[in-house]
């Protein structure tokens, strides 16, 4: 069975989507690690209330990035805990060269916008700010670009006139709920190869 690491700076709504679905029986893998790089995120105690392995590991000097040091930690964590394919589930930094070329195509992501509208930060405000009349999530591979690579699944959301950041994010993230799973889903079971 597939091993994932799911990697979370935050609530981890979309780490625990995961947990349920293997819980469930839909999603055939196994979580083998949940990292964080905010010892306060709620991403560690759901993972912890799992029963799952769970390590806060200090980003170290940047705010965007980790620096080659730090990716190797995070890198050897997970080779520790026998991970073949790695989830970013709101973890908010950029991923480098060190970290990619140890998991080369075995990383994916997903982002709060139909890409490659609105990449980067908030993407939902954006979205709002910029009036378009839908939006919504897509789950892709992971490459040296940010929120760039191969798109696995996107799912559409309607911005509704009364909308605030706030009420589109809570509709953006149920769609992620059901598309992160099942991406996950497709490379486990083979219908998706790695790197699209
Ligand atoms: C999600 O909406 C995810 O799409 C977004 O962060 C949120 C994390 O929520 N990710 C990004 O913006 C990455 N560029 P969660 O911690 O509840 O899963």
């Amino acid at each position: 069975m597939l091993t994932i690491g799911v990697l979370a700076s935050g609530q981890g709504t979309n780490l625990q989507a995961l947990i349920e679905a293997i819980k469930e029986g839909s999603l055939p893998v196994r979580i083998g690690v949940v990292i964080s790089d905010n010892a306060g995120a709620y991403a560690l105690e759901r993972a912890r209330k799992a029963g799952l392995p769970a390590h806060y590991i200090a980003p170290g000097p940047r705010l965007t990035y980790l620096v080659p040091e730090v990716e190797k930690k995070y890198v050897a964590c997970l080779q520790q805990h026998g991970v073949e394919l790695i989830c970013l589930a709101g973890f908010m930094r950029v991923i480098k060269k060190t970290f990619l070329s140890a998991f080369p195509n075995r990383i994916i992501n997903i982002h709060p916008s139909l890409l490659p509208a609105f990449p980067g930060l908030e993407a939902w405000r954006q979205a709002l700010e910029y009036g378009v009349k839908f939006t919504g999530c897509t789950v892709h591979f992971v490459n040296e670009k940010v929120d760039a690579g191969r798109i696995i699944l996107q799912a559409v959301v309607p911005v509704l006139p009364d909308d605030t950041p706030e009420t589109l994010h809570r509709r953006i993230q149920e769609k992620e709920h059901l598309i992160y799973p099942l991406a996950v889903k497709l490379i486990a079971t083979g219908r998706v190869s790695p790197g699209g």
